[in-house]
């Protein structure tokens, strides 16, 4: 029996510990439901197959043709798959139609948000739910297919739907929000690949392991410090302890100048810190900012530039 379905996925952001958290540090991420994945399943006449309709790019993609033309690693197609292999279904008589607001190669974890919305509509419009974790190691493999060696705090943060303090191969934890705090999340319109900051990060471990190492164990001591902050209200101390994060990240190579200048512009215009935010060189920063200083602080990253400013509260 398959009938009608909807799901949806949101965005991610990091707010500490991108990538030493590929190298066993912790990490914590938030979900950014201001910008999601949403899936809609419509059954589809018999023998039709299963047909996924990308709404935003006005495309269309057959199952049965990524068979032929071995396209099965397509974003749209491989979530789909892993899906049905694991059910041990064959092909349905479905539609699938998928609409995102999550920028590509943006570090608000699109791939993740995709894989999820897909799976979840297709599970759901088979009517056989799977545990989370069985979806969140399913969407893990996509990320895997995407990215090299990704650490899993994306699909992890996105499959879940809440705040994660993330430690590589270990099972969730969650933990408490006892303050809400205002983020501002701002996109420098430049899409970089994970896969390749993650590469040269790696490679830089690789030449300089006892330099490289000492930042990544200073900042999982960052990421352990803002738990801690976060658990206990005391948000006054996430500033500092994002400005000295983000410094990290620009040892680690991955900052840019326009990352550079979206951080000091946000600083200068009274936000309590800054950092980038996911994989860097391009992508988004994060500042966080009074309730009150907000419009002055999303003026100025505009006016350097920031091609897209979204305002969001991390709730306790
Ligand atoms: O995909 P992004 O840009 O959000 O980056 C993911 C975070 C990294 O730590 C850089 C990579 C990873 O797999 O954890």
């Amino acid at each position: 029996m398959i009938r009608a379905a909807h799901a949806a996925a949101p965005g991610k952001i990091i707010l500490f510990g991108e990538h030493a958290v590929v190298h066993g540090q912790p990490a914590i991420a938030v979900p950014l439901a201001a910008v999601q994945v949403q899936a809609r399943a419509d059954p589809a006449s018999a023998g039709s197959g299963l047909t996924i309709r990308a709404a935003d790019i006005g495309r269309v993609f057959r199952f049965r043709d990524a068979a032929e033309n071995h396209s099965f690693y397509n974003a749209l197609i491989y979530p789909l798959r892993l899906a049905l292999d694991w059910l041990h279904q064959s092909e349905p008589d479905l539609t699938i139609t998928v609409q995102s607001t999550i920028p590509i190669g943006g570090g608000l974890g699109s791939g993740a948000a995709l894989a999820a919305a897909l799976i979840r509509v297709l599970l759901a419009a088979l009517d056989s739910p799977l545990p989370r974790e069985t979806v969140n190691a399913l969407v893990y493999e996509v990320e895997k297919r995407h990215h090299g060696s990704p650490s899993g705090v994306d699909n992890t943060v996105i499959v879940y739907a809440q705040p994660v303090y993330f430690v590589r191969g270990q099972p969730l934890e969650t933990f408490e929000i006892s303050r809400s705090f205002t983020l501002l999340v701002a996109d420098s319109g430049i899409s970089s690949p994970t896969h390749i900051t993650v590469g040269d990060v790696r490679q830089l471990y690789d030449a300089e392991p006892d330099r490289v190492g000492a930042i990544f164990a200073r900042i999982g001591e960052i990421v352990r410090a803002a738990r801690a902050a976060i658990e206990s209200g005391k948000i006054e101390l996430l500033g500092s302890l994002m400005n000295e994060n983000h410094a990290l990240l620009r040892d680690l190579t991955v900052s840019s100048d326009k990352l550079e200048r979206l951080c000091r512009a946000a600083l200068d215009a009274g936000a309590q810190g800054a950092k980038l935010s996911g994989g860097g060189r391009g992508g988004n920063i994060i500042a966080l900012a009074e309730p009150g200083q907000t419009d002055q602080i999303a003026a100025a990253l505009r006016q350097q530039g920031a091609a897209r400013v979204i305002e969001t509260v991390v709730r306790s």
